[in-house]
């Protein structure tokens, strides 16, 4: 069976991220254990995860070459974390952003584990060098974080410890590559890693526009959608630059001084608070109502788009 062939992983926390991760590692041909601290978290997350991919499969849209139930087949629910990482040749880790259960989850990891299985975090926005300090198995450490929805937004950001074995990034990203995912190595750790430094500087920005009332804020997220973000799914800001002209010193030869000067005058970090919060989600709840049913029905039509964006994304393979 496939399953054998691919190899086990093992799900430490099996709520939004963690099924993701379940569904991605099976469509890859793994056999995936998927651990959490009770039976009621690991029953609704198998459910949610046959809802799903059955979804997938009737909309064509299911990852890997086997279909739905062999998927599904190949994931099992676990309330044993010592049973769930037996045989495992790769951790995710998926509980709560919290470095002290973090730090403990590894802690209990680092005692059961043995020298070749790689320990795996999710987070977002926790430093390696926090959560997996002063663990024995240190070099077999990586944090890799993925993109809501990750089924759909198939980056991931490796991020290594100091002490990270960059045998783990190499093996980390091959397998990243394997369920179909898009790795990027982060060289060193560094706060909000990359994608959300990027995205804090242009959510900055569209603040202070908004803020100084030079643009609406449904206008501003117009800019994104119907601008920059339909290049972007595409091809990224250096390559953008480097087409925008001819090539990129001519690009930096034209525009590195308007570049900066208009750099010059961006204002300083926003407090995010006040009068234009009030602006903002005024101007958003006109457009989605904030209440459970009128997000979840907006958030299921983000997911639509981009599931036939990836869709679109893989028939337009580069030259
Ligand atoms: P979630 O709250 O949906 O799921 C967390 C799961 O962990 C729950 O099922 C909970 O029962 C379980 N859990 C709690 N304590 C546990 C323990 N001691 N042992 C095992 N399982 C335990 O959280 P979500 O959104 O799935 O996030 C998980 C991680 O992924 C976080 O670090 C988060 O920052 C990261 N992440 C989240 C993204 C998002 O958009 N939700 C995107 C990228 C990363």
């Amino acid at each position: 069976m496939a399953s054998a062939a691919a190899g086990e992983v093992a799900i430490i926390g099996s709520g939004l991220i963690g099924q993701s991760w379940a569904m991605l590692f099976a469509s890859g041909g793994f056999k995936v254990k998927l651990y959490d601290i009770g039976q009621q978290q690991v029953t609704n997350a198998l459910e949610k995860i046959r809802k799903e991919m059955k979804f997938l499969e009737q909309s064509g849209s299911l990852k890997g070459s086997l279909g739905a139930e062999e998927q599904l087949s190949l994931i099992s629910g676990c309330l044993n974390i010592q049973e769930a990482v037996e045989g495992a040749m790769h951790i995710q880790e998926c509980v709560p952003e919290n470095l002290e259960l973090k730090k403990k989850i590894f802690a209990q990891l680092d005692q059961i584990v043995d020298d070749k299985v790689v320990l795996s975090s999710s987070t977002s926005c926790l430093l390696p060098s926090k959560v997996f300090a002063g663990l024995a198995h240190v070099k077999q450490c990586i944090v890799a974080h993925p993109v809501n929805p990750p089924y759909y937004v198939p980056l991931v950001e490796l991020v290594p410890h100091p002490k990270t074995a960059p045998a783990t990034v190499d093996r980390t990203y091959a397998l990243m590559q394997k369920i179909g995912q898009s790795p990027v190595r982060v060289m060193k750790e560094i706060d909000g890693f990359a994608l959300n430094r990027l995205q804090y500087a242009v959510i900055s920005e569209a603040w202070r526009l908004v803020e100084e009332g030079i643009v609406s804020p449904s206008d501003l997220d117009l800019v994104v959608s119907d601008g920059l973000g339909m290049r972007y799914a595409f091809i990224g800001p250096l390559e953008t630059m480097h087409l925008n002209a001819e090539g990129m010193l001519s690009y930096c030869d034209r525009y590195s001084e308007g570049m900066q000067h208009v750099l010059k005058t961006f204002g300083p970090i926003p407090d995010f608070s006040g009068a234009t919060v009030e602006k903002v989600n005024q101007a958003m709840c006109v457009k989605v109502p904030n209440d459970p049913e009128h997000l979840a029905a907006r958030r299921q039509w983000r997911d639509e788009c981009l599931l036939r964006l990836a869709k679109l994304k893989r028939q337009m393979q580069p030259q």
